[in-house]
């Protein structure tokens, strides 16, 4: 049985994007056959950095067809989790460090008619998911320490990927690998080998001197990986 989807998905992250021009980087992203659009929202708690809200999410969810991704690096994911499904998230991701009651979090973003999906800092084990699997659609391993776009891939995150996709095999379970940070042409190929089956890629895709022709590449990349 293949738990895998036929395709890997390249979610180019927004953060990466010009901000006052974010209807016109989705619609290229869109265009341009990406998979998914994935939205960074930061707190300036869970860490460094404040970014993106609801408001924002809403008015992205009017300028894209594209499933809206939201990584959620916020403390206490479930005072907010629900109203960023209200704003048009297809997807929510909470991170495990932030969250001490993740099963009632992830049945909330489901009730809410969302996918819902954990979110592990490079030095969370993903054994830490074991008890949880069937409460999680995917699973995001950050392969940088979050916070900040255009860091440095931390290797070590390869092996993570093949262990949680053994977990996944050995479960039968059908949730998605997603990774995030660090990702580019360097990579993709052997994440997607490893297990992966959705890469963010921020400055890989914004900062190309062609974003459109860079998301090609990737996917192009990626199925070399399957
Ligand atoms: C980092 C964010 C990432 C970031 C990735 O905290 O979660 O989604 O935008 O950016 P790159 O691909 O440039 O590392
Ligand atoms: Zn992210």
């Amino acid at each position: 049985m293949d738990l895998r989807p036929a395709k890997p998905l390249l979610a180019p992250s927004l953060l990466s994007a010009d901000f006052t021009r974010l209807g016109e980087a989705l619609a290229m992203i869109e265009r341009a056959g990406a998979g998914v659009a994935h939205v960074d929202v930061m707190d300036g708690r869970f860490v460094p950095n404040i970014t993106i809200g609801m408001p924002v999410v809403q008015a992205m969810r009017g300028a894209t067809k594209l499933p809206l991704d939201c990584h959620l690096m916020i403390v206490e994911p479930l005072r907010y989790a629900v109203e960023f499904v209200k704003a048009g998230a297809d997807w929510v991701s909470v991170h495990q460090e932030a969250d001490p009651h993740l099963h009632r979090t992830l049945h909330a973003i489901r009730d809410a008619g969302a996918k819902a999906g954990v979110v592990l800092n490079p030095s969370t084990p993903v054994e830490t998911l074991t008890d949880l699997v069937g409460a999680f659609d995917f699973v995001l391993l950050m392969s940088v320490n979050p916070g900040f776009g255009g860091q440095s891939f931390i290797p070590r995150v390869l092996d993570k990927v093949r262990r949680l996709d053994a977990i996944r095999s050995e479960r039968k379970a059908p949730f998605l690998i997603e990774v995030d940070g660090g990702v580019g042409m360097k990579n993709a190929k052997d994440l997607v080998a490893a297990g992966a089956d959705v890469l963010v890629a921020g400055n890989a895709v914004f900062k190309a001197p062609d974003p459109a022709a860079a998301i090609a590449e990737l996917q192009a990349e990626m199925e070399k990986g399957r």
